[in-house]
C-alpha cells in the first residue's frame, strides 16, 4: 500500500525482531517525501529468537531498551512484525459481498483455509478488490497469527511501556517499501534472506501473487563453517563476515558459501519458474534483494546469471531524504538491505 500524503498523522516506530538483530527505524513525513530521522540496530544471542517466536522476551527487552536509549527515541508508538510458522497469510477467491458480510463470513468459515483453531488466532482479512466489471468473485487477503505468540511480544513491549499500534507480517512491510521507493509498473521478486529464513514475494501487476517462507539463511554458513573448522559459533560469524582472516580456511569457505548460494539459488528459481508458468504474459523484470544474507560476496552475481534477469539489492531509502548529518551515508547504504522490513513498518501511519 502506497501511502497518499493527505494527512501528518503520527508514524510508528518500526521495530524488525529477526532472529539475528532488533533493527529500528523512524521515520517522518516532509513535504514531498520520508525523511529518516533515526535507524539502528542490536544484534542478538544466539536463540533468544526462534522461527518468529520469542524465546527469550527479557533478553530481546533489554536490547529494544538499549538501543531506544542509544537512538535517544521518545516515541512510544510502535509498530512490530511478524513471521514463521505462527502467521499463516492466505489468499482465498470469495464470492463480492460487503465487510460485514466478509466480517461474518471469514469468522465462520475460517477453519476451512487455515490450520489453526479458530479460538487461538487474531484474524485480519482484505478484499482485494480484484473483481472487474461485473464479476462475481473476488480475491481476499486473510491473516491468521496465533494469539499466544502474538501476545508474548504485546507484553514485552507492555513491559518496555512501549504502546505497539501495528502488528505487520514480514512480507507485506517488505512489499511496503517496495512500493514507496520502486516503479510501479514492474513485476518483481522480493526476496529477503535473513539469518534462519528465506522470505520470496512475488508482485505482479501490483499484487502479491507468491509469497512463501522457506528454512534457509545467513546462519547456515555460520553453523557450516562452525562444524567445519570445530570453533565457537561468534568466531564462524567473524570469519564469515571477514571480519577475521580466512588464511588456510578460505578454500574451504568458499566451499561452504558456493554450497549453501546454491541451494537458496535454487530456492528462488523454483518461485520464479512456477510464477512463469502461471503467468507467461506479465514476465518479472527484476529480483530485489533484502536482508542480511543478501550481502554475501558474489550472490548477486550468480543468482543474476542462474535466472537471466537482473538482480539489486534492496534501498529502502532511495525515495527518502536523510540528514546525512545524523547519520552517515555509508552506515545507510551498508544497512539497507537488513533494514527493509522495519522500514515498512515505520511508514504505516498509526490511526491510533
Ligand atoms: N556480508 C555478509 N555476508 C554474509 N552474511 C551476512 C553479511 N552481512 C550480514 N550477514 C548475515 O545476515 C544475517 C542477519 O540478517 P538479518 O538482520 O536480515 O536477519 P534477521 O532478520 O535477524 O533473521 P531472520 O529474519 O531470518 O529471523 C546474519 O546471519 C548475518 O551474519
Ligand atoms: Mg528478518
Amino acid at each position: 500500500m502506497n501511502l497518499p500524503f493527505l494527512s501528518r498523522e503520527d508514524l510508528v516506530i518500526g521495530i524488525d525482531i529477526g532472529s539475528h538483530a532488533v533493527k529500528v527505524c523512524q521515520l517522518k513525513r516532509t513535504d514531498k517525501a520520508y525523511a529518516v530521522v533515526n535507524l539502528g540496530s542490536a544484534t542478538l544471542p544466539e536463540g533468544a529468537v526462534d522461527d518468529g517466536t520469542l524465546i527469550d522476551p527479557d533478553v530481546v527487552a533489554d536490547k529494544i531498551k538499549e538501543l531506544f536509549k542509544n537512538l535517544k527515541i521518545k516515541k512510544k508508538k510502535i509498530g512490530f512484525s511478524i513471521s514463521g510458522y505462527s502467521v499463516i497469510v492466505k489468499k482465498v477467491n470469495l464470492q463480492v459481498m460487503s465487510d460485514e458480510e466478509l466480517e461474518e463470513h471469514i469468522q465462520s468459515e475460517a477453519e476451512q483455509y487455515i490450520p489453526f483453531d479458530i479460538e487461538d488466532v487474531y484474524l485480519d482479512f482484505q478484499d482485494l478488490k480484484t473483481n472487474q466489471g461485473d464479476e462475481e468473485r473476488t480475491d481476499v487477503m486473510l491473516v491468521a497469527a496465533k494469539k499466544d505468540i502474538v501476545d508474548e511480544y504485546l507484553e514485552m513491549f507492555e513491559g518496555l511501556d512501549l504502546k505497539p499500534v501495528i502488528v505487520d507480517v514480514d512480507g507485506f512491510a517488505l512489499e511496503n517499501t517496495y512500493e514507496y521507493n520502486y516503479p510501479k509498473d514492474e513485476n518483481v521478486a522480493l526476496v529477503d534472506i535473513g539469518a534462519a529464513k528465506m522470505n520470496i514475494n512475488i508482485i505482479s501487476e501490483g499484487v502479491s501473487v507468491v509469497a512463501r517462507d522457506i528454512v534457509v539463511g545467513s546462519q547456515q554458513l555460520t553453523e557450516q563453517i562452525e562444524a567445519t573448522f570445530d570453533i565457537s559459533y561468534e568466531d564462524a560469524e567473524a570469519l564469515k563476515l571477514g571480519h577475521i582472516p580466512a588464511e588456510e580456511k578460505q578454500a574451504e569457505i568458499e566451499e561452504i558459501f558456493t554450497s549453501t548460494c546454491t541451494q537458496w539459488v535454487l530456492e528462488i528459481k523454483k518461485a520464479i519458474d512456477l510464477y512463469h508458468a502461471n503467468h507467461q504474459e506479465a514476465p518479472l523484470h527484476r529480483l530485489v534483494l533484502s536482508g542480511g544474507g543478501s550481502k554475501v560476496t558474489g550472490l548477486l552475481e550468480f543468482l543474476a546469471n542462474e535466472t537471466e534477469l537482473p538482480v539489486e539489492l534492496f534501498n529502502p531509502f532511495s525515495n527518502m531524504t536523510v540528514n546525512s548529518k545524523k547519520i552517515d551515508p555509508d552506515y545507510l547504504k551498508s544497512v539497507g538491505p537488513e533494514m527493509a522490513i522495519a522500514t515498512g513498518i515505520a511508514i504505516r501511519p498509526s490511526v491510533i
